[in-house]
């Protein structure tokens, strides 16, 4: 058994499509064991994304996620790390497989309406950034 952080980006949030992608999440078979609604700022998009920092599109990037409400998810389940990664689709919609979130609903490479943990060591630090241990109900 496996848990993962999942985000709603602004993007999608904004669009009203939280309930297409919950319902998609859970279509999958990945257990939602906690979720809570939340506008970050930009200092916190800056802690959050900080393995970017030193990337081109950082400030870009924590911008457009301080912009407006997010949807904060912690999925479960087995392998639950690389479903929810299948189940979004690469990064950049235009590699996006049909059927995945990001193929559906993303609008570019940034606004790409969702995130998911990369590895069970990224998900020990995203998970607790958002949620605390009495939070998580699975
Ligand atoms: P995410 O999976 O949340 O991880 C980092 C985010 O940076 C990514 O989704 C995109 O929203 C954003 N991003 C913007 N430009 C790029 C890029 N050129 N390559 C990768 N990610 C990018």
């Amino acid at each position: 058994m496996e848990r993962t952080l999942a985000l709603i980006k602004p993007d999608a949030v904004e669009r009203g499509l939280q309930g297409e992608i919950m319902a998609m999440i859970q279509t999958a078979g990945l257990r939602i064991i906690a979720m809570k609604m939340l506008h970050l700022s930009k200092a916190q998009a800056e802690a959050f994304y900080a393995v970017h920092q030193a990337r081109p599109f950082f400030a870009s990037l924590t911008t457009y996620m301080s912009s407006g409400p997010i949807v904060a998810l912690c999925l479960e389940g087995e392998n639950a790390i690389q479903r929810y990664r299948d189940l979004m689709g690469a990064t950049n919609k235009d590699q996006a497989a049909e059927g995945t979130i990001r193929k559906k609903y993303a609008l570019d490479i940034e606004r790409n309406s969702c995130h998911g943990s990369d590895s069970p060591e990224t998900a020990a630090v995203e998970i607790p950034f958002f949620f605390s241990a009495l939070e998580l109900v699975g």
